[in-house]
């Protein structure tokens, strides 16, 4: 059993409940203090999954020394955790992500779902870019993990100046996730659920959007929302207005949608639509895919 924001989701497979279990474990014993260990025996004896204060440490984007992290993957080097993905300075620019610290890939590297040539898709496809190429800058598997612009400490730039660290774990080879698994993502996208692709079917109909499906090309879709007097969309699936557990659109610059006289930027869906990095959810889904909720969230089916 798990919660999120309140409401209980049922978790029906085993392996994901000791996984969870798994989760509250580690949380635990990378700290020593009593009070600690027995808030998890508490929270395990009421079957609620820890989620208090520290998300990202407990989860398998921790990739340093720092405790919690549950995946198999780890670096020697640091004890530091956002350092893998963001920099407060020097960050990549290419795209609009939050202050990156890895060099992203080009697009041009990547095969996009569109040239699958499947029948049904009607949204237009960019190249790989936004947030998604961000992911992909470890999840296509090309580059070391440890590959970052500015390393931990003072005035060191670039992969060849972090040295002082070597990775262990079985999901990695020479710091790359290793290729064969499903974490693996690739450069072929043409077997993943489509991204940088127009939200709606073919897009929006209208300026102003209420959240209806009218709003959309294909009304298979639910209406996007939208912040007023703000380019910045999301499909909501709770309490109104955006929070981290709706669905979250990207806009990329050059893209808009116009109709009388008003512009606005397009909304796309991208990795972390569904994604959240930073949270415990299973999979880093950012609401938990009991019944198929992810999907339905956007696919009115
Ligand atoms: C595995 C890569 C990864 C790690 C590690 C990581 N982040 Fe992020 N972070 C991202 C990505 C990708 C985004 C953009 C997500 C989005 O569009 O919602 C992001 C966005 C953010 C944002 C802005 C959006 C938001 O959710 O508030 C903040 C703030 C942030 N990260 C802080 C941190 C901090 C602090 C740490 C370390 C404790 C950290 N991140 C570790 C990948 C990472
Ligand atoms: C710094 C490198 C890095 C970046 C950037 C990164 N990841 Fe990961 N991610 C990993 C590693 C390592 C794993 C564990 C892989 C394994 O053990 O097979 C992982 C695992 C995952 C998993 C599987 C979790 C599970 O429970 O099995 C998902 C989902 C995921 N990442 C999504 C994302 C998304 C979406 C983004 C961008 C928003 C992102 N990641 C960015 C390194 C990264
Ligand atoms: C439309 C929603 C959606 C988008 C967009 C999406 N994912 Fe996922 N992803 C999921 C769901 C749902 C799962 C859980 C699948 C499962 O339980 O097997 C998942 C699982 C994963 C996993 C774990 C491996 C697996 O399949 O079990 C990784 C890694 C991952 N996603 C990375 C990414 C990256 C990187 C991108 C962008 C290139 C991306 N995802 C885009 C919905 C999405
Ligand atoms: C953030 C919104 C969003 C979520 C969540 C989402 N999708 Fe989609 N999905 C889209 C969009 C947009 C398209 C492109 C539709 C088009 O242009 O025809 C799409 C396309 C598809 C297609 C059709 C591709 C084609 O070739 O016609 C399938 C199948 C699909 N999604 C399945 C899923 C499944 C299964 C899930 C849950 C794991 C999911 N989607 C979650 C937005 C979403």
């Amino acid at each position: 059993m798990r919660i999120y924001r309140g409401r209980v989701a049922a978790t029906s497979r085993p392996e994901a409940r000791s996984q969870e279990m798994g989760e509250l474990m580690s949380a635990s014993s990378g700290r020593s203090g009593k009070g600690w260990a027995l808030l998890a025996a508490a929270a395990v004896g009421m079957g609620i999954a820890w989620s208090a204060g520290a998300q990202i440490t407990n989860t398998k984007h921790n990739l340093g020394t720092a405790p919690g992290g549950t995946g198999v993957n780890q670096f020697s080097g640091t004890g530091e955790i956002c350092v893998f993905c963001h920099t407060p300075h020097g960050a990549d620019t290419t795209a609009a992500v939050p202050l990156w610290n890895r060099t992203l890939p080009s697009a041009g590297s990547f095969t996009t779902y569109d040239s699958l040539g499947t029948s049904t898709l009607d949204g237009k496809t960019l190249p790989v870019g936004s947030v998604s190429i961000a992911c992909l800058s470890c999840h296509d598997g090309v580059t070391s993990m440890s590959a970052v612009i500015n390393a931990p400490g003072s005035g060191t730039t670039g992969d060849a100046a972090w040295v002082a660290g070597t990775w262990s774990g079985a999901n990695q080879t020479a710091g790359k996730i290793a290729a064969g698994l499903i974490t693996n993502i690739g450069t072929d996208l043409r077997n993943d659920h489509p991204i940088g692709i127009q939200y709606c079917g073919g897009g929006i109909t209208t300026t102003s959007t209420s959240g209806s499906n009218t709003d959309c090309n294909d009304q298979d879709f639910k209406g996007p929302n939208k912040i007023t007097g703000q380019n910045i969309w999301y499909v909501d699936t709770g309490t109104a207005g955006r929070q981290k557990t709706d669905m979250i659109l990207y806009t990329r610059s050059g893209e808009t949608f116009n109709s009388g006289g008003t512009s606005v930027a397009e909304p796309f869906v991208e990795c972390a639509s569904c994604h959240d990095p930073h949270t415990t959810n299973a999979t880093f889904l950012r609401i938990s895919n009991s019944a198929s909720a992810v999907c339905l969230a956007c696919h009115t089916k």
